[in-house]
């Protein structure tokens, strides 16, 4: 099944502004997507027409409000096959998913002397938080070293592995290179040793389909502003018997079913990962998106961006001086360079005077950088609705800004 691209981009009205006169390519998907006109219709509908409190109220808002953001926690659950709406928890986004599960899951049941794994492609927030529970705890975090192609080197994967091995963190899709991780087999190799595995599949939801059942990941988290929807709001699934026996994020309403100064009991899942008043709006939204993109059908969107990734490639090497960074055998929409000398950010700028917005700099990616021996580099990162055209004007425009630049 094709892709109609017209009566998609129209579905999207930020795409139609002129920068500078020009009009807008939006090519830093990767960073945060647009929003399609379901999406902020339904912003605004929530606030002429649901607005309360969940959870508490005995009022018709009230539980209009709820039951819209349980039948979005519902809608998410089976988007990623979950078995249960209950292994679904509303957090800020990818970066508190894990944030989280370090410091409840990790504070608990890892110890002085055990090993987390992650990988040399990592964000930094798939660093960061097990660096901070390694140093806390005394445990060592180990990294699967990636290739000069930017791909995860698997057989030094199956070496760290041992009976020390508590966790393992990888990204699903590189933000900064775009590849494929094999995230199956990392996850059977880690089952083997009786590790837990969290995929961060920020960059992958946005593209294709991820069945949590599937890929048999213990935790998996994502931000909703890279799958159409706000920014603020995001998923942190886990196994509904792993999620029981974790003790609370953080404290507050919502979270408790009884409160005494003798003690407290916590509430049902996932509501024990859920403290104070959440973000109501973000999470209704959120599951308006994905009915949007389920509409579209991530069958079709991922078929359509292997062919967009693939043009711009040819395209993109054609161009005197310009190297791909990151050429792994399997990418999904990112496409990061370097052209000859020229810093990174130089280029942006003169790309968005023609109206071609990219991203530049280390992408919160600085160890991979520091393997590839540079500071940062210049990213296009593509959504279903950019076109081939688009691409052309990519490519037109690095020519132009590389002769100012030489
Ligand atoms: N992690 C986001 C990116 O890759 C912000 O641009």
């Amino acid at each position: 099944m094709s892709l109609d691209i017209n009566k998609i981009r129209a579905d999207f009205p930020i795409l139609d502004i002129k920068v500078k006169g020009k009009s807008l390519v939006y090519l830093d998907n990767a960073a945060t997507s647009q929003k399609p006109l379901r999406v902020i219709n339904k912003i605004t509908e929530y606030y002429e027409a649901t607005n309360a409190n969940i959870h508490r109220g005995a009022h018709y808002l009230a539980n209009k409000a709820t039951e819209e953001y349980e039948n979005s926690r519902k809608a998410i659950a089976a988007h990623l096959n979950a078995k249960s709406e209950r292994e679904i928890n509303f957090v800020r986004g990818t970066t508190e998913a894990i944030n989280l599960v370090a410091k409840t899951w990790g504070r608990k049941y890892v110890k002085a002397g055990d090993e987390i794994i992650i990988s040399a492609l990592e964000h930094h927030s798939n660093i960061v938080p097990w660096q901070m529970l390694c140093e806390e705890v005394g445990a060592n975090l180990l990294v699967i070293p990636v290739n000069d192609k930017g791909e995860q080197l698997y057989e030094e994967y199956e070496k760290l592995l041992s009976e020390k091995t508590k966790l393992v963190s990888t990204s699903y899709i590189s933000n900064s290179l775009g590849t494929i991780n094999p995230v199956h087999d990392i996850i059977a190799a880690a089952h083997k040793v009786g590790a837990k595995v969290f995929i961060d599949a920020a960059q992958a939801l946005p593209h294709m389909k991820v069945d949590v059942q599937e890929l048999d990941c213990d935790f998996l988290g994502f931000s909703g502003h890279k799958v159409f929807g706000p920014t603020g709001i995001g998923i942190l699934y886990g196994k509904e018997e792993i999620l029981l026996d974790m003790p609370p994020f953080m404290g507050g309403g919502e979270m408790i079913k009884t409160v005494s100064f003798k003690g407290t009991t916590y509430n049902d899942l996932p509501y024990k990962f859920e403290a104070g008043t959440p973000h109501i709006e973000g999470g209704i939204v959120l599951g308006e998106a994905i009915h949007y993109i389920n509409g579209i059908g991530l069958d079709a969107i991922y078929a359509y961006e292997e062919e967009l990734l693939h043009y711009a490639t040819n395209k993109l090497t054609e161009i005197d001086g310009l190297r791909v960074i990151g050429t792994a055998e399997k990418k999904a929409s990112v496409l990061s360079f370097l052209v000859g000398d020229i810093h990174p950010y130089d280029l942006g700028v003169l790309l968005n005077e023609q109206g071609v917005a990219i991203r530049t700099g280390h992408h919160c990616c600085q160890p991979i950088m520091d393997q590839f021996g540079i500071e940062g580099t210049c990213r296009a990162s593509f959504a279903f609705y950019n076109t081939m055209q688009e691409i052309d004007a990519l490519t037109d425009a690095i020519r132009k800004a590389v002769k100012i630049l030489r």
